[in-house]
């Protein structure tokens, strides 16, 4: 009954779904690979219905849970990830905007007491005291033939990369120059007018950053070592910039802001003003630190996949950060508990329980009413070396002993593909054990490389669940980082499928659970590649997606099928890549001119 109730509902979820990263529960706290709640909520709608509980054993920062709870459903959340625990507790405590108002205004005036006067400038207009708004860092090169120093910025900010060394004309080059210290260049503060004043970091900002850099409050710093053992060592170059604990991406006097803001936050006595508190300060450490890439035009965010600093970066006022933010959270809160639903929604109950995937013990079996998760996507992103950057202030690490993730880099390198396809494997045999019999799993993946589907596909079959997928949804969250695209890189796919399937019932056969079969992927690359004048389509990854959706719902096995393979496909019939935007263009002219040559 209930098997066909759910095969009908699949019918109504749309084929592609569309929910860009910007909603103000989404943008409150960074976590790699956060999937919006606007694109769970149709999936827990279609397969469950209010006060079922839903699993999410590869949960993140709990998104899963959050939209559970914005429709009155219970969740049992799960990861190794401290720092998802931290960031989903943190979005579900909740606290009165008033009391977290308060107590904001209380931490910053009383960390700005003990942080003295290393924020404070001249203004250069009228010699008053300001605190400062920035500070804008560069990289110094050192040549290395006549060891004239290069400042990065001097060069960009007239709007060209540097060329050559100015004393002997040998030619400049990023990997293979030596660095000397990194310099300030600019400050930013209120000017009279009210707006903001650019100016030149003077003598005064250089003597506060000194003091800071001998206070002895550095050595009480919250930092973590990320040694060479960590693929996200190598991939960094951090043991080439020496940035190999995690306190030497803050400069010192962000350092000591960090602290104090952190002592005075700890010391609220309210737990749940307390809880959105840490939350708020954890939310801002990539921007109060060095990863904060400068731009001529508007800042760049910090690159959260990676511990890249950019030649020319940030120092930003810890405490306006801060108290940004937390007026983000408490945004966050009243659209995730609105005024008059808070109580009822505090009746759910989203629980998050650090295990690893593979050993569920804390679910009986057969408890569950869907499970909706997301998996780390093979070699993507590794999330447990990112997550020390946050996790030496909150205090507990992820073991990554168990990290479903493929190592392509040191001594875990060895066998990980095969690690990563058993973790996988049992997992989601779990999933099948806590799951009612005819219940459904929803798995989102992406990856540009058809071996790692092939492997999630035959991981899903293996653990007992019906193959034949219920659905398969083209998930959109919108353009992402485009760098790389035309090499076809893993990191590129800007969009993920959502595979659903279906646990047996009891007695029922385990129908098309070993029907996967090798089709005509070239075939299918083809047809997308003639669909595509009548479809609108914006970039290789989306083609990919559909491609994927078609094989997966005809029962391919997905092994041979990459992203590289399409973008070839898409070149040979007269498609290119912008580099700029990602998206696809067609050279219409010129193909003219071929159909006429022909
Ligand atoms: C794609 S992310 C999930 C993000 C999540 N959907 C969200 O909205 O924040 C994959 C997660 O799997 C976790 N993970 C990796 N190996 C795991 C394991 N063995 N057991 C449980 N979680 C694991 C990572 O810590 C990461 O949080």
């Amino acid at each position: 009954m209930i098997r066909r109730t759910l095969a009908e509902a699949a019918k109504f979820l749309p084929e592609t779904i569309t929910a860009p990263r910007t909603d103000p529960i989404y943008n409150c706290h960074s976590y790699l690979t956060k999937v919006p709640i606007a694109a769970i909520q149709p999936f827990i709608e279609t397969f469950t219905k209010p006060g079922d509980t839903i699993a999410d054993f590869f949960a993140g920062s709990g998104m899963t849970g959050l939209a559970a709870l914005t429709l009155g459903r219970n969740a049992r959340l799960s990861d190794i990830s401290a720092l998802g625990q931290h960031i989903a507790q943190g979005y579900l405590a909740q606290a009165p905007s008033i009391a977290v108002s308060q107590a904001v205004d209380q931490v910053v005036r009383d960390a700005r007491a003990k942080m003295g006067d290393l924020y404070t400038t001249t203004r250069c207009t009228d010699g008053s005291k300001q605190e400062l708004i920035r500070t804008v860092w560069s990289f110094t090169y050192v040549c290395p033939s006549c060891s004239e120093q290069l400042v990065f910025f001097e060069h960009v900010s007239r709007g060209r990369a540097p060329r050559a060394c100015s004393a002997c004309d040998s030619p400049f080059a990023r990997r293979s120059w030596g660095r000397a210290e990194d310099v300030p260049v600019e400050t930013v503060v209120i000017g009279e007018d009210g707006r903001q004043l650019t100016q030149r970091a003077s003598e005064l900002d250089k003597s506060h950053i000194r003091r800071a850099a001998e206070d002895p409050r550095l050595h009480l710093i919250p930092s973590l070592v990320i040694d060479k053992n960590r693929e996200m060592y190598s991939r960094s170059g951090l043991g080439k910039s020496g940035m190999t604990e995690t306190r030497k991406f803050f400069s010192p006097r962000n350092a000591i802001a960090l602290l104090e803001l952190w002592r005075a936050i700890n010391d609220v006595d309210d737990g749940n003003v307390r809880q959105k508190l840490r939350f708020a300060f954890t939310a801002i450490l990539p921007r109060a630190s060095k990863r904060y890439q400068w731009s001529a035009q508007r800042p760049l965010n910090a690159q959260n996949q990676t511990y890249y600093i950019a030649p020319v970066y940030y120092e930003w006022n810890v405490f306006d950060l801060f108290k940004r933010k937390a007026k983000a959270v408490m945004k966050a809160t009243e659209v995730l508990f609105p005024p008059g639903l808070a109580e009822a929604l505090s009746e759910t109950d989203i629980d998050y329980q650090i295990a690893s995937a593979d050993k569920l013990r804390h679910l009986k079996s057969e408890s569950i009413d869907y499970v909706f998760t997301d998996p780390p996507f093979g070699s993507n992103i590794f999330y447990s070396d990112m997550n020390l950057f946050h996790e030496a202030w909150i205090g507990t690490i992820t073991d990554a002993s168990a990290e479903a993730v493929v190592h392509t880099t040191g001594p875990r390198k060895k066998d990980a593909e095969k690690r990563y396809e058993q973790l996988l494997r049992t997992s989601f045999g779990e999933a099948l054990r806590v799951l009612k019999p005819g219940r459904c799993m929803s798995v989102v993946f992406g990856n540009s490389n058809g071996k790692i589907w092939g492997l999630v596909q035959r991981a899903i079959r293996d653990a007992g669940f019906n193959s034949t997928p219920m659905h398969v949804a083209i998930l959109d969250k919108g353009q992402r980082s485009i760098k790389g695209l035309n090499s076809g890189s893993e990191s590129v796919v800007t969009v993920d499928l959502v595979i659903t399937v279906r646990k047996p019932e009891k007695g029922e056969s385990k129908q098309g659970a070993h029907d996967l079969r090798a089709g005509d992927t070239a075939e299918l690359i083809s047809e997308a590649i003639t669909e595509l004048e009548a479809v609108h389509t914006t970039n290789p990854s989306q083609i990919y997606a559909r491609i994927l959706q078609k094989a997966i719902n005809k029962g391919f096995v997905l092994d041979n099928l990459h992203l590289s393979d399409v973008l070839v496909a898409l070149r040979s019939s007269g498609f290119s890549v912008d580099p700029k935007t990602g998206r696809l263009s067609r050279q219409w002219k010129d193909d003219r001119l071929r159909m006429a040559t022909i």
